[in-house]
């Protein structure tokens, strides 16, 4: 019998790579998002190539939505053995235009979103006794970052969710897989940076972590060991880490030729970098470590 997977923000980007990736494999997906063409477009493309999907425009922060599209695939296709939640995302702010409103829609997309559909799919699951989750987080979720520390927030909410969850749903036949990847990189035409990991890439590795059927699993391996690390120093040499990092990154949007608009953003950000005499106080300051997030640093594929 074919494991009917719902993939939930499989539209575009991650979630429609992991959704063929995941058919590839035999998988018959139900692809859920809000732009229906996009998704009649994917079902399309899967069916053409012998695969099994259907398509359900909904929009997951409404638990009604999700309610009805979850009812509706298990009276029709049957049960829902796996969700895949790639629902999420994030936007660059800044300190002056900070509105409690943005972390409340950063909140409902990467954490209600998710919520939403395990609310729906969990009953069934729970009868059935089997069943496998996996959320996608991110590892922005490791420690809170400038410019986006509504996502990191969300991130980090949600990760923290599926770790509480995971231990009773284990007892229950259910498995859990928090995956957290670092930065990816969208379209597959768009310049080669060695900081990005393709979307194909990174979907074939969170495929392979599902059917492993990891509890967490978080790429690329030498970024989300620079994080752990960071998380464990003082947090006043870790803040002036990722404020080096920033400035490194700045200097390189500025240097190729950003807009004005960013450029301006990014003045205002410099100064909340520390000085080099603030940063050689502390001991274990070393390139290697001020290296995270530079484009020298290593992209190891798997
Ligand atoms: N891109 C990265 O560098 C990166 C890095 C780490 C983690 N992640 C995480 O990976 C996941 C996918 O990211 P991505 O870059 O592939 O983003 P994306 O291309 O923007 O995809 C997001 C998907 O979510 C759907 N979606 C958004 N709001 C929705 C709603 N209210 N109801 C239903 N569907 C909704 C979108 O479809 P519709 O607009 O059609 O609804 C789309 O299919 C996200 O959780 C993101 O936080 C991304």
């Amino acid at each position: 019998m074919m494991n009917m997977t719902l993939v939930v923000g499989a539209s575009s980007g991650l979630g429609r790579q992991i959704a063929l990736s995941l058919v590839a494999r035999g998988d018959a997906v139900v692809v859920v998002a809000r732009r229906r063409e996009l998704l009649d477009e994917l079902v399309q493309e899967i069916e053409a190539a012998g695969g099994r999907a259907r398509a359900i425009a909904c929009d997951v922060t409404d638990p009604e939505q999700v309610s009805r599209a979850v009812a509706l695939v298990e009276s029709t296709d049957g049960p829902i053995e796996r969700l895949v939640s790639c629902v999420g995302g994030g936007e660059r702010t800044t300190i002056d235009g900070f509105r409690a409103a943005q972390v409340e829609r950063m909140l409902s997309l990467n954490v209600m979103g998710t919520a939403n559909c395990l609310e729906a799919v969990l009953p069934g699951m729970l009868r059935r006794q089997r069943g496998h989750i996996v959320a996608i987080s991110s590892l922005a979720a490791t420690r809170g970052l400038p410019d986006a520390p509504e996502y990191s927030a969300a991130k980090a909410a949600l990760s923290t969710l599926f770790e509480g969850l995971r231990i009773d749903l284990k007892s229950r036949g259910i498995d859990v897989t928090v995956v957290s990847p670092g930065f990816l990189r969208g379209s597959m035409k768009k310049k080669r940076r060695p900081l990005k990991v393709p979307l194909d890439v990174a979907a074939a590795r969170i495929v392979k972590a599902i059917e492993q059927r990891r509890r967490t699993y978080s790429f690329p391996k030498w970024l989300a060991w620079s994080l752990a690390i960071l998380r464990c120093l003082p947090p006043t040499l870790a803040d002036a880490i990722v404020s080096v990092v920033r400035l490194r990154k700045v200097r390189r949007t500025q240097e190729s030729g950003a807009s004005p608009a960013t450029a301006a953003a990014d003045r205002l950000r410099l100064r909340t970098v520390p000085t080099t005499s603030e940063l050689a106080g502390h001991p274990f300051v070393a390139d290697k470590v001020l290296a995270i997030g530079t484009e020298t640093a290593p992209h190891r594929v798997e």
